[in-house]
């Protein structure tokens, strides 16, 4: 029989993997995220099929020392924490779980936006120390522009949902999309523009080598006074440091984060790890930017929802049999 080893799995998904593979499969689950320091069995070096999610780093080094690995099933839409060249070269077919969360992390998007313009944490905080009078001073959405990065899967509902909040839209993307256009009535513009033009500006671009420090220290000068930022995308589209000092001279208000760049370097459970000047500056610089008063920051949750998680499950198990049914993966990235 064949074996699939789940890295990073919750009790919830091994008994939904149990169930659906029972017979099927030999089925093996680590509760640990697989980094390229990470001691493997025989079992998992022999291992054809693995399934992983973001907090892992399947790197060159990690691949390596899998001997005959053929399919990587990620429970997740993004996959910049896969070596998809090195996969490409060796003919591992990696497929990821694209629309599961589309509304999921559209709305927490806003759920941090509002958390940090209305100092919503805060106020709680400050209640239950006795105080019922915080300086809580906000700003509210009715009437503001958002500029959104990235027009996909995610970017849409964000432009959905902020036509709610009767706000006016203006977004980016490489590929614009006139359907968006018409059914929306959003303009694209050049992304100076938006810089120049948006109250706040969310991310949904994926990690790639064209987003990489999308936002940096010249986007930034270029931003209003009072912009605050969303990020729910990937870290990486943020250079940090430069982030971290318009933050801290006022001239970024605020930033809603729900992932930070390298964000595997403040976890826990990646002890010791890559511990080079460069990583320990990243690591810092992270400290520093979650202290910040005017910085709400999660530890990568945006996707976390009963309902997210199902179509993540269902759809892993669909690529699944795809692939040992030898028909086309349709989620092949
Ligand atoms: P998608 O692929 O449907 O949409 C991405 C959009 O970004 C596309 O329209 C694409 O043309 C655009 N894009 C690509 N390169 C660009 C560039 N250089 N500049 C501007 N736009 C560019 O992806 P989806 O499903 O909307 O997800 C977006 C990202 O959200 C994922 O790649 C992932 O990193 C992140 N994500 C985060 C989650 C969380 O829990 N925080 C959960 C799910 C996704």
């Amino acid at each position: 029989m064949q074996t699939i080893i789940f890295y990073d799995s919750k009790q919830y998904e091994q008994e939904f993997f149990e169930q659906e593979l029972f017979n099927k499969f030999n089925l093996e689950f680590r509760d640990y995220e697989l980094f390229p320091e990470t001691k493997l069995s025989y079992a998992e070096e022999n291992a054809e099929i693995i399934s992983v999610f973001t907090a892992s780093r399947l790197t060159k080094e990690t691949l390596e020392k899998f001997r005959n690995l053929k399919l990587i099933l990620t429970r997740s839409v993004g996959y910049s924490h896969i070596d998809i060249d090195y996969c490409n070269s060796k003919n591992i077919i990696v497929a990821n779980t694209p629309h599961y969360g589309d509304y999921t992390v559209a709305e927490f998007s806003f759920g941090i936006l509002l958390n940090l313009i209305r100092r919503i944490c805060y106020g709680i905080n400050e209640l239950k120390q006795g105080d019922l009078y915080p300086e809580t001073f906000g700003m509210e959405l009715f009437g503001k522009t958002i500029g959104i990065i990235g027009t996909g899967s995610i970017g849409s509902k964000t432009i959905k949902i902020a036509k709610g909040f009767s706000m006016n839209v203006i977004c980016y993307d490489i590929y614009k999309n006139p359907d968006i256009e018409k059914e929306y009535n959003i303009k694209y513009a050049e992304l100076d523009t938006l810089c120049k033009l948006s109250d706040i500006i969310s991310l949904h671009a994926p990690l790639t080598t064209t987003t990489y420090h999308l936002i940096n220290e010249e986007k930034i000068k270029l931003m209003k006074e009072n912009v605050v930022i969303v990020n729910t995308a990937r870290g990486e589209l943020i250079d940090t440091e430069a982030l971290y000092h318009a933050l801290l001279d006022g001239s970024v208000k605020g930033a809603a984060l729900d992932v930070l760049e390298f964000e595997d370097t403040i976890s826990n459970k990646r002890p010791g790890s890559d511990l080079n000047l460069s990583n320990l500056r990243t690591s810092l610089i992270n400290t520093k930017l979650l202290n910040l008063n005017n910085v709400i920051a999660t530890p990568h949750i945006a996707y976390d929802t009963k309902e997210a998680v199902d179509r993540i499950l269902n759809t892993t198990i669909k690529n699944l049999f795809e692939f040992i049914n030898d028909s086309d993966v349709k989620n092949k990235v």
